[in-house]
């Protein structure tokens, strides 16, 4: 019996008060940035862009830009203990602070969301160069994350003002990851509601799919989401929230470790998964595995496919179909020692949704790790 349900709650008449043109960037809090970057720059394959320290006149904070393609991260590290980057730090291990959205007018952006309920982080500001100007401003979601609002449409230089470009001799060869297709928030119990109706009425998001514990749960653990979309589709936020199971909801070993709410994992867009998952393991990237036996049935499930099933089986790549087409998509192990984010691979063609045929499998294969932490 499946419970998805497509929701559709949107006002087509009401304009867009927040026009998203996409993620600008995500910015990690690290405990060491320098290698953190060059971790990313190694396994992930990305290029060096723009650096900004002590060097820049930057004197808390060091941070590290890296692009591949349309695909940005900063890592950012605190240079002393007591502040809000080492706080953050030393509760949450590693992980995402913000999830930075482009936008055109990013002081319309404050005043929109902020006049509709968001807690301020950050109000407007204007950083100046001689490349131009790059307007930020910034609001609190789940937990201590947070998104930033860019514009940048009067900048041209490569990243933003307060960086200089990062000119590195060492530049490993992309791996074909292209954007980031969608970012998820893990909640707490019966939160998810209340950070849906935030992304609604704070964001002018729609609620566009909703899973319930019975189409995720497997014998042991279970839990809930709801897919949030912008208005033009380019920016997707699902929610997870913990539910009731015999053993312990991933969702909640997530919250225990990260201290708290936070972004569980980060899907990066690829035109060939195949090469790319290919490229990314030899590097270093570790996979979850599930059995050979799920592709056993592959076939009959999801129909025909452009790609072959043995690379597909070797490499541990699962396939779903839904209305619209087909994706493919895998998931890394946590890239940190706390079982926290984590990231997805994942290659759309013609699939608009989240892989819900694949839940089942895959939650077993993330038990079958959390059992051997000792949390299931
Ligand atoms: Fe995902």
């Amino acid at each position: 019996m499946s419970t998805l349900q497509a929701v559709n709650t949107s006002n087509n008449t009401n304009i867009d008060f927040l026009p998203l043109q996409g993620t600008d960037y995500v910015e990690f809090y690290v405990g060491n940035a320098k290698q953190a970057a060059h971790y990313y720059k190694t396994a992930f394959g990305f290029q060096s862009l723009g650096y900004s320290g002590p060097e820049t006149g930057v004197k808390d904070r060091a941070s590290y830009a890296i692009r591949q393609n349309k695909l940005t991260f900063v890592f950012t590290t605190p240079l002393r203990s007591g502040n809000a980057i080492a706080d953050h730090i030393y509760k949450h291990g590693d992980g995402v602070k913000a999830l930075a959205l482009r936008v055109d007018d990013a002081t319309s952006a404050w005043e929109e969301t902020t006049k509709r309920g968001a807690k301020n982080f950050m109000s407007p500001v204007r950083h100046k160069d001689e490349q131009g100007e790059v307007v930020m401003s910034g609001i609190h979601t789940y937990g201590d994350t947070v998104h930033l609002f860019i514009e940048r449409k009067n900048y041209q230089g490569a990243f933003m003002p307060g960086y200089k470009a990062w000119v590195s001799e060492y530049n490993p060869t992309s791996t074909g990851l292209l954007y980031v297709d969608h970012c998820v928030g893990n909640v707490g119990w019966n939160q998810m509601n209340k950070w849906v109706k935030f992304y609604e009425d704070v964001m002018g998001f729609r609620n566009i799919l909703s899973f319930d514990d019975k189409d995720i749960s497997t014998e042991y653990s279970a839990l809930m989401s709801k897919v949030m979309s912008n208005g033009n589709g380019f920016v997707k936020f699902p929610i997870n929230e913990p539910a009731e199971g015999k053993k312990k909801s991933q969702v909640e070993e997530y919250l225990d470790f990260y201290d708290g709410e936070g972004c569980q994992h980060v899907a990066l867009a690829t035109n060939n998964i195949v090469e790319t998952v290919t490229a990314l393991r030899n590097r270093g990237v570790e996979f979850l595995k599930v059995p050979t036996t799920y592709y056993n049935d592959l076939q009959s499930r999801v129909g025909k496919i452009d790609e072959d099933i043995e690379p597909l089986s070797e490499l541990g790549i699962l396939v779903d179909r839904d209305d619209e087409g087909y994706l493919l998509q895998i998931f890394s192990k946590p890239v940190e020692d706390r079982p926290t984010l984590f990231f997805e691979i994942i290659q759309r063609k013609g699939a608009k949704s989240f892989g819900k045929g694949n839940f089942k499998a895959l939650f077993e294969a993330i038990e079958r790790e959390q059992a051997e932490r000792g949390n299931l």
